[in-house]
């Protein structure tokens, strides 16, 4: 039960309040002066704390502040007033006081105004806790892998996350921008102000604008209310511009703005406000290319690549797919009531084999569906979809043998790299575009091959 504590030179209104709120099932102290007051308050860990303003000596509000200065307290404080001291209740609730009570007080209208107190503590706390919680939740240990390359991206993510500065993040489709994204916010000071994530190349043009940065109440056709952006939105926070890449020149003007002066209007809006927001952009193309070809303004560029981050593909990094089949394993064991065990060294070679276009989170969804479709609680290498183990079976399917007296080693692998191009044609029904597909090589490359070694299809099957 919740403990609160009454200060009050009055004995009599001591034992008055005291009494209402035993009765209701809380824990009560009480305390005659400030000084007394103190010593409990820094004995104890209370949940409220009732003071009368006159005191004396330490007074009322000496007391408030000792509690609100004290951060390893969340006490609440209500002040308890006569008519003649209102104005100084006003200061104690501007002070930080949850609110006032007058005397004489009723019993209920002080068991209301405690409630009230007590609750909004309650919620005070729970939002504390949920917002520890998300921080967690994007802390590096949501992050997996230890290759050499990732090592250098938690470095610049350590460096950079209390700073202002812009942070450009490009890399492949799927390969963890948007969660490095969100572990530099919440690694930054301004971890408990909003993060707002829009993806640039999701929202057509006319709507992005005011999308980014609202607009007036009559600025276009059906703009019937005035409407706040995410810039606005993400003030004191973190905006994050996903595929930024593919923002239209007239916008990519418009943020270079943003981007120098930290200003900008609403659409159909003449006012100029100003927001305190650190940007961060990530994007899979190559701006450098855009830049060139005259796409990307040249100048947004170099205002957004101020701390660039690279995030390597995966088949740069292949020593991280252990641990993040691990990762994710636990992960969906957890989400789908589930209980595999680690999966089998061929399985992991198998992984390890593959290069992952869809880098981390084709991994991800496809330890995901091995989980779904796992009958009790071993996988092995026949859970591997055929797609990704296709690669290293076949490989493996074509016979080597050498003969006692050796072989003429250029001879071998001609013939070698001649099963593999007739094995792949045959599956592919000799369309060469697909054969190269499954042979990870170019069709000129495959077509250059096939004339050398005088392949063509054979005439049954014209
Ligand atoms: N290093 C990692 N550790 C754990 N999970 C990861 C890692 N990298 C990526 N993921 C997971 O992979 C999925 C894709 O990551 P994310 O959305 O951040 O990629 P992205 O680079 O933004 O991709 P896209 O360019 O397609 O938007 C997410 O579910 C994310 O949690
Ligand atoms: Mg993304």
């Amino acid at each position: 039960m919740e403990k609160i504590l009454i200060v009050d030179d009055d004995p009599e209104i001591l034992e008055i309040i005291a009494e209402v709120l035993k009765q209701a099932g809380y824990t009560v102290d009480t305390a005659t002066d400030g000084r007394k007051a103190i010593r409990r308050i820094e004995a104890e860990c209370y949940d409220l704390v009732i003071t009368d303003l006159n005191l004396p000596e330490i007074d009322g509000m000496k007391i408030l502040k000792y509690i609100i200065d004290d951060q390893s307290r969340d006490a609440m404080c209500i002040i308890l007033t006569g008519y003649g001291t209102i104005k100084g209740s006003v200061e104690a609730i501007k002070m930080g006081a949850f609110d006032y009570i007058t005397k004489p007080a009723k019993s209920d209208e002080i068991l209301m105004v405690v409630e009230k107190a007590l609750k909004y503590r309650h919620l005070q706390r729970e939002n504390i806790l949920l917002k520890q919680q998300l921080r967690k939740k994007y802390r590096f240990e949501n992050f997996v892998g230890d290759s050499k390359p990732i090592q250098k991206v938690y470095e610049l993510i350590e460096k950079v996350a209390d700073t202002d500065s812009t942070v450009l993040i490009t890399g492949e489709s799927g390969t963890g921008k948007e969660l490095i994204a969100k572990a530099i916010h919440y690694n930054s000071y301004r971890r408990d102000n909003p993060m707002v994530v829009i993806n640039c190349g999701a929202i057509p043009e006319e709507l992005l604008e005011s999308e980014l940065f609202g607009h007036e109440k009559g600025a276009f056709t059906g703009a019937h209310k005035m409407r706040v952006g995410r810039f606005e939105l993400a003030n004191a926070g973190t905006i994050f511009l996903d595929e930024i890449g593919d923002m239209s020149p007239n916008l990519q003007v418009k943020l270079l703005r943003v981007l120098q002066e930290q200003k900008f209007e609403r659409v159909g809006g003449t006012r100029t406000l100003e927001i305190d927001v650190r940007i961060i952009a990530a994007t899979n193309k190559n701006l450098i290319n855009a830049v060139n070809k005259g796409i990307f303004r040249q100048d947004l560029y170099y205002r957004l690549n101020v701390i660039p981050i690279k995030v390597p593909p995966l088949r740069h990094r292949k020593s991280d797919i252990p641990l993040l089949v691990d990762f994710f394993i636990t992960k969906f064991n957890t989400q789908k009531r589930k209980q595999i065990s680690e999966l089998p060294r061929d399985a992991v070679s198998a992984l390890m084999e593959y290069d992952w276009p869809g880098n981390v989170r084709e991994l991800e969804n496809m330890v995901e569906r091995v989980i779904i479709l796992a009958n009790g609680q071993k996988v092995s290498l026949d859970d591997i979809p055929e797609s990704i183990k296709g690669k290293a079976k076949r490989v493996e399917s074509v016979e080597v043998n050498i003969p006692m007296g050796g072989i003429v080693f250029d001879e071998a692998v001609e013939e070698y790299e001649k099963k593999l191009i007739l094995q792949a044609l045959d599956e592919t029904n000799w369309v060469k575009t697909k054969a190269a597909k499954l042979l990870n090589i170019n069709r000129t490359t495959l077509i250059e091959k096939m004339k050398k070694k005088k392949l063509h299809k054979p005439a049954s099957d014209l």
